[in-house]
């Protein structure tokens, strides 16, 4: 097997999930929920979702914080297409704002400048395991009323100033695909703190499905103007996440400690190598953040 540190552990909880016969999620509580409760465990927000994709995290996330078609939601000029993408599939407006030379990471005044009364969240990326400047960009947020959603596909546990990089913003996605720093080939999952982020994004992600956890109650079909439904409650796509990546996220999260030791050697590495190097600057890092 190939370094990339798959092992036992996955190969074990691949079996289980073969032998039972149930590789879909369903509805019960399985691999892929033990996975959404340790991943809230290991980074700290309360109500987590695994889906099928960083990219299906990003516009979930969105959908989340329940925008109109014509919302416009900053995004940083110089980022992966798949933060803006999921922008444009909501029927909202991406507005690019400039990232900080230092660091390729959108700035606060860049924020600042985009913002119009239309304006109604921003996407920041900590790109690279780099953490944003959150206290700047959470101050502009606040005088503007925007949502701000944490992309944290390139960012597993970093800080910003004893906070966790994930935790600062109103809602956060993750990437598990296979380049990150954990992965299940492909994955991804949205994390928040507000329950009822945490449900539009439960309905937006499951079809309209109100699968909710974490004691979180799905209106009967009652509440549904009286309709008899199957219980689709709204617009939907299916990005469930299925159990086998469930099995191979699980087994891969309760590793991460192990990576990230090995990733901090391997950053020391080549920081000392390009450390001489004629004009190689290493990337600028803001005051009291960890990068990971
Ligand atoms: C910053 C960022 N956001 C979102 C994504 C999308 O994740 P996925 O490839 O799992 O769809 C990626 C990359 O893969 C990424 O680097």
């Amino acid at each position: 097997m190939r370094e990339r540190c798959f092992g036992e552990e996955e190969l074990g909880n691949l079996r289980e999930v073969i032998a039972s016969g149930q590789l879909w999620r369903g509805t019960e509580d399985r691999f892929v929920s033990r996975f959404e409760d340790a991943f809230g465990r290991h980074a700290g927000p309360k109500y987590v979702l695994a889906l099928n994709s960083g990219t299906s995290a990003d516009e979930t996330a969105l959908a989340g914080l329940g925008l109109e078609p014509g919302d416009e939601v900053i995004c940083p000029a110089a980022a992966p297409i798949f933060v803006s993408l999921p922008v444009v599939a909501l029927g909202c407006i991406p507005v690019f704002a400039d990232v900080d030379p230092r660091t390729l990471i959108i700035s606060a005044e860049a924020i600042e400048a985009c913002v119009t009364p239309r304006t109604r969240a921003v996407v920041v990326v900590h790109l690279h395991g780099q953490p944003a400047p959150m206290d700047e960009i959470t101050a502009v947020a606040e005088r503007h009323d925007l949502k701000v959603v944490e992309d944290c596909a390139q960012a597993f546990d970093c800080c910003h100033q004893g906070r966790t990089v994930g935790t600062i913003g109103d809602v956060a996605c993750f990437s598990l695909q296979q380049s990150k720093h954990i992965t299940s080939g492909e994955g991804g999952i949205v994390a928040t703190d507000d329950p009822d982020i945490y449900k539009r994004a439960m309905l937006y992600a499951n079809c309209g499905m109100p699968w909710y956890r974490y004691g979180l109650e799905a209106p009967g079909a009652e509440a549904v103007a009286g309709l008899a439904t199957r219980g689709h409650l709204a617009f939907g796509h299916n990005y469930r996440m299925s159990e086998l990546q469930g099995a191979v996220a699980l087994a891969q999260l309760e590793k991460i400690g192990e990576f990230n030791a090995r990733r901090k050697e391997h950053v020391g590495i080549v920081e000392s190598e390009l450390a001489d190097v004629d004009g190689v600057e290493l990337a600028y890092v803001y005051p009291d953040t960890q990068p990971n």
